[in-house]
């Protein structure tokens, strides 16, 4: 078997490399990283959900380094007809350099990355979006400095997005405070885990979590796969919505972050998304820099040490 490391989690990366990371990532948005460490590779994306912002990022991300990056969805290949996960990854990976999947249970991309013998990047699944995390701290890094000694605050689900920041605090050592209903807690696993590490707290009430945080941040109330809970979620997630009120209850300088797609006037009000607090662009940008980053280390050999 070929040595690649995958990208699953963020546990995937020890805290040093993803500082590295995230400073790798910051030299490609200045515009100071020019190398091609993809140059004469290929680049599989495979979408099993849709996808604006991950699908054109990781796209232009891979030509950026110099790679020929590959869009396939169910439409397109025989997954969609029933060629097992393990078939399609060892056919894939006998012409790619790497492979970056989005798709619905986690343990799918567990099954692609023990069958192929190039790097595969969880590009979100059911349980964690890690690329986007990266993304957010990258985005917090750029507006606040640093995200070390930082309060965050997740309102809402305790969905993929909720997962992977508990992974964050953990493995960085910020605050996360999560508020979320009843019976839409994080992964009980996960939230455990970062639990243990003394951070991360999860309380019932909005103003609880947001009271002085530095960040606020929140996604939909219904995830890919959850359209026929819409109506049931909006019942139940009706106090949880971001808006100025509750943004005022946060430190004056904190800053607002969502992963998009929002519904405007569920989540988020249109006030907070479009306002001064508001970093909702530069973050979707940073998908772009993050992510070559994350590729130029795990495909082109890029040192994060
Ligand atoms: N935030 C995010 O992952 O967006 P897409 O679903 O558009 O890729
Ligand atoms: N939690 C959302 C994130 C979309 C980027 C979902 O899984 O649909």
């Amino acid at each position: 078997m070929t040595p690649h490391r995958d990208f699953l989690t963020l546990r995937d990366f020890s805290p040093a490399e993803l500082r590295a990371l995230f400073a790798l990532a910051d030299r490609m948005r200045r515009g100071a990283y020019t190398a091609r460490p993809l140059a004469g590779k290929a680049f599989a994306m495979l979408f099993m959900k849709s996808s604006t912002r991950t699908r054109v990022s990781f796209e232009v991300g891979a030509w950026q380094l110099g790679a020929h990056p590959i869009f396939l969805t169910p439409r397109d290949v025989q997954l969609g007809r029933g060629e097992p996960v393990k078939d399609t990854a060892r056919v894939l990976d006998r012409m790619v350099d790497g492979l970056m999947i989005r798709t619905f249970a986690h343990a799918e991309v567990e099954e692609y990355a023990a069958a192929s013998q190039v790097p595969v990047i969880n590009g979100l699944t059911d349980l964690h979006h890690p690329c986007q995390i990266l993304a957010d701290l990258l985005t917090v890094q750029q507006h606040l400095g640093t995200f070390e000694g930082k309060c965050i605050a997740w309102i809402g689900d305790g969905n993929n997005m909720a997962n992977s920041w508990c992974d964050a605090a953990d493995l960085l050592g910020f605050e996360l405070r999560l508020a979320c209903p009843p019976g839409y807690d994080p992964d009980p696993a996960i939230l455990a885990r970062a639990q243990a590490g003394g951070r991360v707290t999860l309380v019932r009430d909005p103003r609880e979590a947001v009271a002085g945080a530095h960040v606020v941040t929140t996604d939909v109330w219904a995830s890919m796969g959850q359209e026929e809970e819409q109506a049931v979620r909006a019942a139940v997630f009706a106090d949880f919505q971001v808006d100025a009120a509750l943004m005022a209850a946060a430190d004056p300088t904190a800053i607002f972050l969502h992963c998009l797609p929002a519904h405007r006037g569920e989540e988020v009000t249109a006030e907070v998304l479009e306002g001064p607090q508001s970093r909702i662009w530069d973050e979707a940008e940073n998908r772009l820099h993050v992510q070559k980053a994350v590729m130029a280390a795990l495909i082109g050999g890029e040192s994060l040490g």
